[in-house]
């Protein structure tokens, strides 16, 4: 059968994939089933994008899987996603490591429920030494946390006289992100057609070309995650220059 990923241009591939991962509850309500359904639902839809990403290539794909503000969700939806997320995660597993996957999360830990994180860092250390695809899930996170937290600790360096404040620069502010080591995301993905970033990693995605779809998480495909890399690959990524100087 053909496949867009044939398509795709090999030599520029991008390096980190975000996704936003938006429409389950709506894609549930279509169907007159109640929103968790429409979670496990996008679970299946979190092994093929992984899969496609690693066949493409890509070397960092990042979800955001659950943020800050979900915690404000009925607590039954809470606790249906986290049970949801661990018990994927753990299934998952054994194929993460077949296709050698390494798993990793960032996020305000100290939030999530004990259980939950000790099973999450089990998948992690079974995955560690996996070296294609990473596939971060953000969990209890918001990008406004994670540089308030940087901010903090940086703070505590200059006070510490570990830092001075004339050596901080973007690398420094960088490096005390919770991404630190990772490049930014080259492309961000958004499902379910709304038009905004919702506290997703605000620092690292200054340069990013962002691509939105209608398409609800759970309806969203391996073909159309070969197509958001493809029209990727026909943007002229500029980081604030002229197409003049690009092409000297
Ligand atoms: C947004 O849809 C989606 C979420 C808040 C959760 C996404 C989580 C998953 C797909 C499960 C992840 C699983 C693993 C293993 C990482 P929404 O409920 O806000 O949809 P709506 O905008 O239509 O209401």
């Amino acid at each position: 059968m053909p496949t867009l990923l044939d398509k795709i241009d090999a030599t520029r591939v991008p390096a980190h994939v975000a996704i936003i991962m938006d429409g389950n509850g709506r894609w549930a309500k279509e169907r007159s089933m109640e929103r968790s359904a429409g979670h496990v639902e996008g679970v299946n839809t979190v092994r093929l994008i992984t899969e496609a990403a690693s066949e493409a290539g890509v070397k960092y794909l990042t979800l955001y899987a659950f943020s800050t503000e979900n915690w404000n969700r009925p607590q039954t939806e809470v606790d249906a996603l986290m049970h949801l997320i661990v018990i994927a995660i753990e299934r998952e597993t054994p194929d993460l490591i077949k296709n050698n996957v390494r798993l990793d999360m960032i996020g305000d830990f100290s939030r999530m429920p004990a259980e939950a994180l000790g099973r999450l860092r089990q998948c992690m250390a079974d995955t560690a030494h996996c070296t294609g695809l990473t596939l971060v899930l953000a969990l209890s996170y918001s990008a406004r946390w994670e540089i308030t937290e940087a901010v903090r600790q940086i703070a505590l360096k200059a006070k510490n006289g570990e830092l001075e404040p004339e050596d901080i620069d973007d690398a420094a502010v960088s490096s005390h992100l919770s991404t630190a080591g990772m490049p930014d995301p080259d492309l961000l993905i958004r499902t379910g057609g709304d038009k905004r970033v919702s506290n997703f990693l605000l620092w690292q995605i200054a340069y990013s070309e962002i691509y939105v779809t209608p398409t609800y998480w759970p309806d969203f495909d391996k073909e159309q995650f070969y197509g958001a890399i493809i029209e990727y690959q026909s943007r002229e990524r500029r980081f604030g220059l002229t197409s003049e100087q690009l092409t000297k």
